[in-house]
């Protein structure tokens, strides 16, 4: 960092801006799997940026379209109007998604593609005549973001505390999580019948009032809450039964972190929306996505005159021109250097790295799937976060670790070496041992 920096006015977010401001961790490029401080120094990225650059950094393919898109067109009005780039993104992904869900609404993050994916699941039950079903049932540790909607339905106190209220009529399962599943590698065997909550809620406000429900396939943020066997079809049914909305946020999952195109395909469900960002564009430009079901499409278009805006919702960068070429050229990316069977052949390797953390006795539970894995610790007693110190360490080690409370997670891109997966693992034990008495 320059002697003259100045680092007063920048508001980091989820930062202790404090403690970052005393101590910075400052990086100044990157390239692949590595960043690089203003001196030079290497340091692994075991988050691929956070989960967006499943392709590694500055791959030149996205990098070149980007320049190449910024030369020739820089927007072009989103409403009424269009781009070539939008429609052929739109096109590339519809082609991903499993099932019907076709159509493909822009945004510019995730936080975006949730409160879209909400107010389509009102707008679609007020077009079928059901404008009473405003209720969204939502699950403990569920991340969807940080506007109202998705603080709303996410389950993670920390975020919601000190923020009021949020959206009314929100109801919140439990996380699909117990002792009993502790140490499962993949799926756990037990705990499908956490989906009945769902029915549950349905038992005591009717079905007739539920818009939609909505999960992370994997809860990520919150630590990787891997879904148990069945569980995710347990919901779809009960969705099925009472005309709920099943709702998809792979925000995480999407883009090969499960080893395929999104969760949806690697546990076998089809939801009837998928909110996507991060990867789709590997996290070079910002962009999120809503992909729905033509079901839903069709109830909310039919019959509107063709001079009438079917939804009247929207962002001033929907399908921004520059965006759509870094997500096109990041597609292509993936499938000619076929990285969602990469993630598949890697996650094995990682899987047998994080569980050989298992020895330490400061590791209370470890989960992997794909190339995802969440480690807890045993609780600090002094400050219960001990996330926060196991951050810094790493960094001063080598590496970027993404940790929460007692947590950390391990995302690294997709082209991963097996070597730089055993760097990652050599740091963390490193860090951790201190820990131990
Ligand atoms: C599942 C999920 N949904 C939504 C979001 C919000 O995305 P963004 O930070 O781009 O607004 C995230 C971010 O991590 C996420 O993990």
């Amino acid at each position: 960092m320059a002697e003259n920096d100045n680092l007063e006015n920048y508001w980091m977010p989820f930062t202790a801006n404090a403690g970052f401001k005393s101590n910075p961790r400052m990086i100044e490029r990157a390239e692949g799997m590595y960043y690089y401080d203003a001196n030079g120094r290497k340091i692994l990225d075991s988050c691929a940026g956070l989960y967006t650059h499943a392709a590694g950094h500055c791959h030149p393919a996205i990098v070149n379209a980007v320049e190449a898109q910024l030369r020739s067109l820089d927007y072009a009005m989103a409403f009424q109007f269009g781009h070539s780039g939008a429609f052929e993104l739109a096109a590339r992904i519809a082609e991903l998604t499993p099932g019907n869900l076709d159509k493909v609404f822009f945004t510019n993050s995730g936080s975006e593609a949730v409160e879209t994916s909400l107010k389509i699941a009102l707008n679609y039950h007020a077009a079928g005549g059901e404008s009473q079903r405003v209720r969204f049932v939502g699950r403990e540790k569920g991340y969807h973001g940080v506007n109202f909607g998705g603080l709303s339905v996410g389950g993670i106190a920390r975020n919601k505390n000190g923020f009021a209220a949020g959206l009314p009529h929100v109801h919140h399962m439990r996380n699909a999580y117990s002792s009993d599943n502790f140490f499962s590698e993949g799926q756990p065997e037990t705990g499908y019948e956490f989906a009945d909550d769902l029915e549950q809620i349905v038992r005591t406000y009717g079905a007739d009032t539920i818009a939609a429900c909505i999960v992370e396939p994997i809860a990520g943020s919150a630590g990787v809450f891997v879904p148990p066997k069945g569980y995710l079809q347990r919901l779809r049914k009960i969705c099925d039964t009472h005309g709920i909305l099943l709702i998809f946020d792979e925000v995480i999952c999407g883009f090969g972190r499960t080893g395929e195109a999104f969760g949806a395909h690697a546990f076998d469900v089809i939801p009837d929306i998928i909110t996507m960002a991060k990867a789709l564009t590997n996290g070079t430009i910002p962009m999120g996505a809503v992909a729905l079901n033509t079901t839903i499409y069709d109830q909310i278009v039919a019959g509107k005159a063709e001079n009438t805006v079917e939804l009247f919702h929207g962002y001033t960068y929907s399908g921004h021109p520059v965006a759509c070429a870094a997500g096109l050229a990041a597609l292509n990316v993936y499938r000619d250097e076929g990285l969602f069977e990469r993630s598949k052949a890697l996650s094995s390797k990682l899987s047998a790295l994080v569980f050989g953390l298992r020895d330490l006795n400061i590791v209370r539970d470890i989960r992997s799937y794909g190339m995802l894995a969440g480690i807890d610790l045993e609780p600090d007693a002094a400050t219960g976060d001990r996330g926060y110190d196991l951050m810094r360490h790493c960094f001063e080690e080598g590496l970027v670790l993404r940790t929460s409370g007692d947590s950390f997670v391990l995302a690294p891109a997709l082209i991963a070496s097996n070597d730089q997966l055993e760097e990652m693992i050599a740091i963390i034990r490193k860090s951790l041992v201190r820990y131990m008495t």
